[in-house]
């Protein structure tokens, strides 16, 4: 259906995923092709006003609302973004996508994971990732990472964490072609050449 590819990355909050997709967009740069890169929440419009709300609101949020937040800000991303992205043939890095609402959400908040999965197609409108990289550490290593200054999300707590890890985890054994688990204590060269490795493996 599209020419592109399209690779999430995804893991706890501090799990290094970030400086990953940097390199990872700076090799494929240099290797000539054309790539995006971007996250959820918040690429860009009107997902950054959803980003703040999600990231910053300091009065109550229900699970609920806060998933359904997550997946507008998704509709609108792979509407409006990646699709249009993919229809050209570019390589679209994404930072976090469906996993992380299934993970967070399902696992950490405690909704009902198969509705997740579902919710999740209606605002892909079925799109899959090519490839999913999930990023694996302890949680107390994530959590120093994160260090004091937390947002919304981060101020959850240990227990809320190391569910959000079991789900990745297990989303990893449900879908063990799509998704790829990386161990993230490993060094950051290390860790970029299993990165690259993994593209390479689907890119052929
Ligand atoms: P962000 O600052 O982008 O965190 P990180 O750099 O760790 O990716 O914040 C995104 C936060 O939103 C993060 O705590 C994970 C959370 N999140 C969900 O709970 N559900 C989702 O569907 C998505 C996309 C993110």
């Amino acid at each position: 259906m599209t020419k592109g590819l399209f690779i999430t990355f995804e893991g706890a909050d501090g799990c290094g995923k970030t400086t990953q997709i940097k390199l990872l967009d700076e090799y494929l740069r240099g290797e000539g092709y054309k790539t995006l890169l971007t996250r959820e929440p918040g690429s860009k419009g009107l997902g950054e006003k959803l980003r703040e709300i999600l990231l910053n609101y300091d009065g109550e949020v229900s699970s609920k609302c806060e998933s359904f937040l997550f997946l507008a800000d998704r509709a609108q991303h792979v509407d409006c973004i990646i699709k249009p992205a993919l229809e050209e043939g570019v390589i679209v890095l994404c930072d976090r996508h469906t996993d992380s609402t299934v993970a967070y959400q399902g696992y950490g908040r405690g909704l009902d994971i198969e509705q997740i999965k579902s919710l999740n197609e209606l605002a892909t409108s079925g799109l899959k990732p090519d490839l999913t990289l999930v990023f694996d550490v302890d949680v107390e290593t994530s959590q120093s990472r994160v260090g004091t200054e937390k947002d919304r999300m981060e101020s959850a707590g240990i227990e809320f964490f190391e569910r959000v890890r079991k789900g990745f985890l297990e989303i990893a054994k449900f879908e063990p072609e799509r998704v790829k688990v990386i161990e993230a204590t490993n060094t950051i060269e290390n860790i970029h050449k299993q990165v690259v490795n993994e593209y390479k493996r689907i890119a052929r």
